[in-house]
């Protein structure tokens, strides 16, 4: 990650957000929940735009839990279309933008289609690294480190899990290719992390706004980034370790 050129006083390299409240949005508009959905993934195009052009490398969305597959079926599938549409309607762009796009979670069980598209479009942008874009399907926490835990255990053998650590552990997650989130944001009120980035996530800053997802503007999260300014990252340190100015135990 090269250095970013955002107005943050500390490195800000990757927010994580939980887009939430599409079905809520949907309903004050007397629309069908799926409506929701759509304005969800036109907004998240548009956030797009603004982590790009507040110069933050990597973005990371949580747009289908493991859990989600317990929604009714005609809403599964319209997720599963507008995933499809999003990648139909976006790659050129993601191209043009020179956005990677990465998945984490088990992607493998969405439908073939679905599947063979996000993996050509993850090949077609797998060269640029300024911005990242990455997308949580088929995604929850636990599962993610029983996977990870169960790729690393094919690897071991005594002597290594001996000196097993989270440096090591943490190559074997889904996430292994991104930086740990600074910032985590999730939209229309709820005050939960949901199975979402749970040990990636252990110092970042976590911001809940009301604002429902597909009404979530540049403007809130600009608004976020101030939260994040504003606090004081202490990593388990005082806050006269941290004010020496002494390197960065963690982030550096
Ligand atoms: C939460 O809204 C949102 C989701 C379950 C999925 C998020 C998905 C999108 C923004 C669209 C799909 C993304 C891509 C990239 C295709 P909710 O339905 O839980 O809202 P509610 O809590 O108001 O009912």
């Amino acid at each position: 990650v090269g250095k970013n050129q955002n107005s943050s006083k500390k490195p800000l390299a990757h927010v994580a957000i939980i887009m939430d409240g599409n079905g809520r949005w949907a309903k004050q508009k007397g629309l069908p929940r799926i409506q929701g959905h759509r304005a969800g993934v036109e907004n998240l195009r548009k956030i797009l735009d603004a982590v790009k052009e507040l110069k933050i490398p990597y973005l990371t969305v949580y747009s289908f839990s493991t859990e989600n597959w317990l929604r009714p079926k005609e809403e599964v599938k319209g997720l599963m279309k507008l995933l499809d549409l999003f990648l139909k309607k976006y790659t050129k762009d993601l191209i043009k933008s020179k956005v990677r796009l990465r998945v984490i979670g088990d992607y493998n069980k969405l439908p073939n289609l679905t599947v063979k598209h996000l993996e050509a479009v993850m090949d077609a942008t797998k060269d640029f690294s300024e911005n990242n874009l990455t997308l949580a399907l088929n995604y929850s926490a636990r599962h993610e480190v029983i996977g990870a835990i169960k790729r690393c255990y094919d690897e071991m053998d005594k002597e290594s899990v001996e000196s097993l650590d989270w440096n090591r552990l943490s190559s074997f997650l889904d996430t292994k290719d991104l930086p740990d989130p600074d910032l985590i944001i999730r939209t229309s009120g709820e005050c939960r992390l949901s199975n979402f980035l749970l040990l990636q996530g252990a110092y970042a800053e976590i911001y809940f706004t009301p604002v429902l997802w597909p009404d979530f503007k540049k403007e809130h999260l600009e608004k976020a980034i101030e939260f994040y300014n504003a606090r004081e990252r202490r990593f388990g340190m005082t806050s006269e370790q941290i004010n020496k100015e002494t390197h960065n135990p963690v982030i550096s």
